[in-house]
């Protein structure tokens, strides 16, 4: 029973698409073997933009039944809604006392967000890798999964765990990681667009949710050219990718086939965009009907959320004991 802790927070936007599923959510199939795992719902970061209150749950729903459908399992991680767990909050105006104007400002997220959003600069996107901090500090997590766009607010994370520490002279917060796969098994999912990988804002995005004719449309709507016109030539980037998706959704025989089609410039790319869309609606469909099912299911719903919000307040509270006995709130009475 001694595995180290892994805390990750999901904000609930948008819905899960294939580079999600195959880089984020298979990894933390995994991780949910081998360590203590807290999934959680970051419902209060989304407040920094204003979603309206049916929104806002709507997206919470969603969240939860789609990580359900792909396989997270109550039973083995703690998946929990952030906004169930107040001593988050308790623990985020504790560490505010120690965070500074002039670093939160230079957050590279933060400058990011007041670009995009200069009529809502509010102070809690000014605070936002405070309350990150507080996520993971107070599950005392180990590890952190985290991509390229959040290094940076983990390191203030570990930065802010060091400070209390030092200021207490205690070890209460353990230093938090970035958890990283090996290379080789990190699956980078291209989009349909022609370059880049695929994301919730590039547009390029299959989500997990598509109906099998979006699927369809979205896949034969993706950017190829004219075809190549000298055997074995090397593949421009938007086939490339075409061909990079069948190789994580498709049969090895099925892939050959249209490796010496493209190779003898006999390749048709309507009949490799139709047998690609099955084969990703194979992945996919199972997966949607599932979200479907468990979206209709309130009372599952409700069971995994208040399971996994007592199991995250137990943890919570034991930490946030120790800090306030650290801070010196101490009962008078
Ligand atoms: N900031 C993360 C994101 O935008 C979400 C998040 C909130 C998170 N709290 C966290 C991730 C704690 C890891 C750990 O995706």
């Amino acid at each position: 029973m001694n595995k180290a802790t892994v805390v990750s927070g999901i904000r609930p936007t948008g819905y899960l698409h294939l580079g999600n599923y195959f880089g984020a959510v298979q990894n933390f199939l995994r991780m949910q073997e081998d360590f203590n795992c807290y999934f959680f719902i970051a419902d209060i970061h989304s407040l920094t933009t204003h979603p309206t209150p049916d929104n806002l749950q709507a997206g919470v729903k969603q969240v939860l039944a789609e990580y359900l459908a792909c396989g997270i399992d109550p039973e083995k991680s703690t998946i929990f809604i952030q906004s169930d767990v107040p001593e988050i909050t308790e623990l985020y105006t504790i560490l505010n006392m120690n965070a500074y104007l002039g670093e939160l400002e230079r957050t590279t997220s933060f400058k990011d967000k007041a670009r995009k959003q200069p009529e809502n600069v509010n102070a809690g996107l000014l605070t936002y890798p405070v309350l990150m901090a507080s996520d993971i500090l107070i599950h005392k997590a180990h590890f952190v999964p985290v991509g390229k766009d959040q290094e940076q607010n983990l390191e203030m994370a570990r930065k802010f765990g060091k400070r209390f520490n030092r200021m207490y002279k205690s070890e209460v917060f353990p230093i938090p990681k970035p958890f990283t796969f090996d290379g080789a098994d990190l699956i980078k999912v291209p989009g349909l667009d022609g370059s880049g990988k695929m994301g919730k804002s590039e547009g390029n995005a299959i989500n997990l949710f598509d109906t099998e004719k979006d699927i369809r449309k979205k896949v034969m709507r993706a950017v190829t050219d004219s075809g190549p016109t000298e055997a074995n030539s090397e593949k421009p980037e938007a086939i490339q990718n075409l061909f990079t998706l069948m190789k994580i959704v498709s049969e090895p025989t099925v892939i050959e086939q249209f490796e010496t089609a493209y190779n003898q410039c006999e390749i048709r790319y309507g009949d490799m965009k139709k047998q690609l869309a099955e084969d990703i609606i194979k992945v996919t469909l199972p997966i949607r009907e599932r979200i479907v099912d468990i979206l209709d299911d309130n009372e599952y719903l409700a069971k995994v959320a208040r399971m996994g919000a007592e199991k995250a307040r137990e943890s919570a509270l034991k930490t946030l004991k120790e800090v306030k006995e650290l801070v010196g709130f101490r009962k008078l009475y």
